[in-house]
């Protein structure tokens, strides 16, 4: 297995781009089954779970083309098979997505009932009572959701218990075919949520709302194919300005949207940093000076995103003074705080805060990544550490970060992959 080594104390300078986010790419592509015609889809990142969403869309017999410009085209008129395979599933958790689109246009869908995973249990029950809503049969045996409907799905009043980004896409796919109208209330308002609705109204889909908690879709007979191109990812971007501020660096991101991380930007500047942005750039300096602590306490959108809360306990390890990071999204995405431990960090959990005491610098060590963000965390901790840190199971990094050690590279990191 790869591993990274990283040799720590520089100061990160210069400028990158950022990639198409992961996590509406993703959706994206499922929202190809909902055709017949051809969807080009742009500014895709190149990761590993987009690698798997194709390898997805290859096992029900649709072949994405990659053309001259790493753009992929899908048509998938050539579908023969309606279900998601534990193997794939279990390797990548929004395999779920495949659910709606394939109920919806197909009228039966098999999917691998996924598992938990290192940041907690993540059931997919609001998925699964909102189709039912709409009228579909939903049975889970063997493993698998089996879903079934005679006819066309109906448009359904929905009110989603949880505030759920993947159960909220589910649902507003699924809808885009059904026969009249669904109102989805307590709807997650996460940017990728607006870009997957973007493409679907693209296609042809009548759908209003999005962005805000209530999303109202007028099933229509048929979407079209159209041209896509993925926004930015505001988590590559958010970790690659805390590895920056952490470092006490000055760095520019280009092809990013700095109106979709306000929250974090906020907290960026209170722990020191000077931000500046254009439409399109973020820039960032910390004029050498060391982070002061900060507290976040995550929520969905647009509060502070899980998905950045292991970044800043790492930079808050190193920062003056006492900072605390709550999770109220996932119950169990804290363990990254016991390899930090063992870098020198003084972290201690308390329920679903950690309290983090800043220290001077710490200390390189061997360390595990279990999941992706705590994966970029533990990169983090490197960058501030003395001497070498090792951070293996890196497949978790290369699931949602294109050529991490590159990008690291090129702002002056001292950081490199090591073949098994
Ligand atoms: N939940 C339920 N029942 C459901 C669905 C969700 O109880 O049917 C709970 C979850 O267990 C969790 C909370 O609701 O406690 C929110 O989970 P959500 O469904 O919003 O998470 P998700 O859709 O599975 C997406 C991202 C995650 C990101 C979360 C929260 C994708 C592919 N994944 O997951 O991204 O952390 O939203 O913003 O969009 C990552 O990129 O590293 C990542 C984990």
């Amino acid at each position: 297995m790869d591993r990274l080594l990283i040799n720590g104390g520089v100061s990160l300078e210069g400028e990158i781009r950022i990639a198409g986010a992961k996590n509406s790419a993703l959706p994206i592509l499922a929202a190809t089954l909902l055709t017949h015609e051809t969807v080009q889809i742009c500014n895709l990142p190149h990761l590993y779970d987009i690698t798997t969403m194709l390898e997805l869309l290859g096992c029900m017999g649709v072949q994405p083309i990659v053309d001259e410009k790493l753009n992929v085209e899908v048509d998938s008129s050539t579908i023969q098979h309606f279900s998601a395979p534990y193997e794939l599933v279990k390797t990548m958790r929004a395999s779920i997505l495949v659910l709606g689109p394939l109920l919806t246009r197909y009228g039966k869908a098999e999917v691998a009932l996924p598992g938990g995973c290192a940041i907690g249990s993540r059931p997919v029950n609001l998925h699964i009572s909102a189709l039912e809503a709409m009228g579909a049969t939903i049975v889970v045996e063997d493993g698998y959701i089996k879903a079934s409907i005679d006819g066309k799905l109906k448009g359904a009043h929905i009110f989603m218990d949880l505030v759920t980004v993947t159960g909220t896409e589910n649902v507003m796919m699924a809808a885009t075919l059904a026969e009249g109208q669904t109102v989805i209330e307590n709807a997650a308002r996460e940017p990728e949520v607006v870009d997957l609705a973007n493409c679907l109204v693209e296609m042809g889909a009548d759908i209003s709302g999005q962005g805000t908690d209530t999303i109202v879709v007028n099933g229509v007979d048929e979407l079209k194919g159209c041209s896509y191109s993925v926004m930015p990812d505001r988590i590559e971007t958010g970790t690659y300005l805390i590895a920056a501020a952490a470092t006490r660096g000055h760095i520019k991101v280009k092809d990013t949207r700095p109106d979709i991380l306000e929250s974090v930007l906020s907290k960026l500047e209170q722990v020191g940093a000077e931000i500046k942005v254009g439409e399109n750039w973020i820039e960032l300096d910390m004029h050498g000076q060391r982070p002061h602590s900060v507290s976040v306490r995550t929520a969905p959108y647009p509060a502070f995103p899980t998905d950045m809360q292991a970044q800043f306990t790492a930079l808050n390890s190193v920062a003056d003074g006492t900072g605390s990071i709550t999770e109220t999204v996932f119950e169990n995405r804290f363990m990254h705080v016991h390899e930090m431990n063992r870098m020198g960090a003084s972290i201690k959990v308390e329920g679903n805060t950690v309290i983090v005491e800043g220290v001077d610098a710490l200390k390189g060590a061997p360390v595990m990544a279990t999941d992706l963000r705590a994966s970029a965390s533990l990169i983090i901790a490197g960058l501030v550490s003395e001497n070498e840190t090792s951070v293996d199971r890196i497949y978790h990094i290369d699931r949602g970060y294109e050529c991490i050690e590159e990008k690291l590279q090129l702002l002056g990191a001292r950081i490199r992959r090591v073949p098994a």
